[in-house]
């Protein structure tokens, strides 16, 4: 599932400004990296993901996601391309209050038109997975962020998607539930997967191969993981 992203803008408009958040960005993610991407509030981050991961359109440019071009999809082709293929994790969880954990994993198949008997069934085994097998009748108001997260991991695995996409999946947690976050991120890039990162924090961003950083909405850097390119320090390195 190779990525390939060539001269992408994304520009806002905003009362009568023009807000560059992605200024021209090129980049070649092959199937199976685990990618950090950094950089400071507002160099553009998220709007990337967004644009890469089928949730936004650029304004100009092109990004492929295993030769399909998926700018020139329909937004229902999008829906579909990304139901498939994509999964998103959020610093916000992004679940559905109401919903036990059970249904907001189920949601996604729902979409995806399985029946019912192989629906629970799924998201039972998902949930089971990420430890929540005691807890599949919890709304996410009676569990923890960090429980909440790991609700969200399997909600978006639900489908098997070949890339994985997390915007600060620590960014609202403890460290304990952090490390657990990312004990899962690792085990699904040794699984195979496209794992694509965004956090601001070097520990987090260590666990990736490569280091993309962003500023202004432009790449200022991009190349393997380093203990001092991230701005930390990899357990076990004196340096
Ligand atoms: N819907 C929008 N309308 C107008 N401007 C926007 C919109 N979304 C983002 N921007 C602007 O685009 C720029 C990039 O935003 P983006 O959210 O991608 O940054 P980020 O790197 O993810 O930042 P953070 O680390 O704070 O999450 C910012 O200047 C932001 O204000
Ligand atoms: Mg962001």
């Amino acid at each position: 599932m190779t990525i390939e992203v060539k001269d992408l803008y994304k520009i806002y408009s905003l009362e009568g400004v023009e807000i560059h958040a992605v200024n021209g960005i090129s980049i070649n993610i092959e199937d199976g990296e685990f990618v950090s991407i950094m950089g400071q509030s507002g160099s553009g981050k998220s709007t990337l993901m967004h644009i890469i991961g089928c949730l936004d359109k650029p304004t100009r440019g092109s990004t492929k996601i295993d030769g399909q071009e998926t700018t020139e999809l329909s937004e229902n082709e999008l829906a579909d391309f990304r139901l498939d293929k994509i999964g998103f994790i959020f610093q916000t969880f992004n679940l559905i209050p109401r919903a036990s954990a059970l249904k907001n994993v189920e949601l996604p198949l729902i979409y995806a038109g399985v029946n019912r008997v192989e629906r629970r069934e799924r998201a039972v085994k998902m949930l089971e997975s990420v430890g929540l097998g005691d807890r599949l009748g919890s709304r996410p108001t009676q569990l923890s962020g960090g429980q909440q997260q790991r609700v969200a991991i399997a909600r978006a695995l639900i489908n098997d998607p070949k890339i994985i996409f997390a915007d600060e999946p620590t960014g609202n947690l403890d460290s304990k539930s952090g490390a657990e976050i990312m004990a899962i991120l690792d085990s699904l890039h040794k699984k195979g997967k496209t794992v694509i990162l965004v956090t601001h924090e070097a520990e987090v961003a260590e666990h990736a191969n490569r280091l993309i950083r962003l500023l202004d909405g432009k790449v200022i850097e991009d190349g393997p993981i380093k203990a001092n390119n991230t701005g930390g320090k990899r357990k076990n390195e004196l340096v």
